[in-house]
C-alpha cells in the first residue's frame, strides 16, 4: 500500500474515533491521542516509511505527513474541548445547586451578660466622677483580711473560707482588699478618692443553683472630707434606680461588716411587683442587691489616713446577683458554661 493511502486512511479513521468521544471519554481520548500522535504512534511509525521513498517522492510525501499531522493535532484540540465541556455539563447537573437558597449566616458572637453588666455599672460610676481600679484575684492574706479588719483569729473569717497558695497567699474572697490597697496609695491633698474595682473573687463554697466557688464583685470606695452615710444613700440609690428603674426606691438594713461601722445590707424595692409582693421578692416587696457601710476607722488608720478628718462609705455588689435578677436567670452556673444557647440570649 502506498504511503499516501495509508496516511489518508489514518486520517479517516482517528477522524472517525475522534467524532465518538464525549464526556464519558477523558482517557480514550487521551490514549488515543497517544497511539497516533505520540513518539511511538501510527504517524511516527508512517514517517519511518519515508526513508525507502526515492529522493523525488520524499518531499511531497513528507509534506502530506505533516499536513495530517497538523490536522489530527488541531481535532484532537477541538475535540478535547468538547469533551471538557461534557465533562462541566455533566457534573454541573448532577450537582443541581439551588441558586434561591438562601446563604450561610455568619454568627456574630456577643460579650457575656457578665461583661456587660460590669461595663454598664462601670458608665454610670465613670459618670459619677468615679476611677475604675484593678485588683488582683491572687491576694495576700494581709489585704484580703488583716488590712479589712479581720485578725488572723477573726471569727467572721469562717464566712469566708477559700483556696490558698500558702498559709500567707489566697485567692481573694472578696473585691474589698482593693479598698485598703487605693487607700495606701491615694492623696489626699489631691482630692477625695472616688474608685470602683470590679473582678473575680473566690470562696470555698459548693456549687449549687445559687453558688459558685468563683464569682464577680464591684467594690465601690469613696473617701474625703465630710463623707456621709447620706451620700452612700444618695449613691446607691441612684445606682439602682439606673439599674432597675427610675421608680426604684431603697432601704438600709443593719448589717455587720467588720470592715464598715455602722454596716448596711441594701434593698431595692421589687421591679416586678413594684414592692406588693411575688415571687421575685418573696412576697416581700424587697430584693437584697448588695453589703455596704461607712468605712471603719481602723480602716482608714491602717493605711495612714486621719480618720478624725477623713471618712467614706464603701459597698460591694455581686455583680451575678444583679445580672440574675434583671434578665430573670434561676441557675448560676449558665454564665460560667459557654453554652451559645445561654450565652446568645443577651445580644
Ligand atoms: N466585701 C463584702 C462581701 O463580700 C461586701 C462589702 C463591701 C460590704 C464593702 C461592705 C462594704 O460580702
Amino acid at each position: 500500500m502506498n504511503l499516501q493511502v495509508q496516511l489518508e486512511e489514518l486520517k479517516q479513521s482517528t477522524l472517525l474515533k475522534l467524532k465518538e468521544m464525549d464526556g464519558n471519554h477523558q482517557k480514550e481520548l487521551q490514549d488515543l491521542r497517544v497511539a497516533v500522535l505520540g513518539k511511538k504512534g501510527s504517524l511516527t511509525e508512517l514517517l519511518k516509511g519515508l526513508k525507502d521513498l526515492s529522493n523525488e517522492e520524499r518531499p511531497l510525501a513528507g509534506k502530506l505527513v505533516n499536513e495530517v499531522r497538523d490536522i489530527l493535532t488541531k481535532a484532537f484540540e477541538e475535540q478535547a474541548e468538547i469533551v471538557e465541556a461534557a465533562v462541566i455539563r455533566a457534573k454541573l447537573e448532577s450537582e443541581s445547586i439551588d441558586v434561591t437558597l438562601p446563604g450561610r449566616q455568619v454568627s456574630l458572637g456577643n460579650r457575656h451578660v457578665l461583661t456587660q453588666t460590669s461595663e454598664e455599672i462601670e458608665d454610670i460610676f465613670l459618670g459619677m466622677g468615679f476611677q475604675i481600679v484593678d485588683g488582683f484575684e491572687v491576694e495576700k492574706d494581709y489585704y484580703n483580711f488583716e488590712r479589712m479588719n479581720l485578725p488572723k483569729d477573726h471569727p467572721a473569717r469562717d464566712m469566708q473560707d477559700t483556696f490558698y497558695i500558702t498559709e500567707e497567699i489566697l485567692l481573694r474572697t472578696h473585691t474589698s482588699p482593693v479598698q485598703a490597697r487605693t487607700l495606701d496609695q491615694h492623696d489626699f491633698s489631691k482630692g477625695p478618692l472616688k474608685m470602683i474595682s470590679p473582678g473575680r473573687v473566690f470562696r470555698r463554697d459548693t456549687d449549687d443553683a445559687t453558688h459558685s466557688h468563683q464569682f464577680h464583685q464591684i467594690e465601690g470606695l469613696v473617701v474625703g472630707e465630710n463623707i456621709s452615710m447620706g451620700d452612700l444613700k444618695g449613691t446607691l440609690q441612684m445606682i439602682s434606680q439606673k439599674m432597675f428603674g427610675a421608680e426604684r426606691k431603697i432601704r438600709l438594713r443593719p448589717s455587720y461588716f467588720p470592715f464598715t461601722e455602722p454596716s448596711v445590707e441594701v434593698d431595692v424595692s421589687c421591679f416586678k411587683c413594684g414592692g406588693d409582693g411575688c415571687n421575685v421578692c418573696k412576697k416581700t416587696g424587697w430584693i437584697e442587691i448588695l453589703g455596704a457601710g461607712m468605712v471603719h476607722p481602723s480602716v482608714l488608720e491602717m493605711s495612714g489616713v486621719d480618720s478624725e478628718k477623713y471618712s467614706g462609705f464603701a459597698f460591694g455588689l455581686g455583680q451575678e446577683r444583679i445580672a440574675m435578677l434583671r434578665y430573670g436567670i434561676n441557675d448560676i452556673r449558665g454564665f460560667y458554661q459557654g453554652d451559645v444557647r445561654f450565652t446568645e440570649q443577651f445580644k
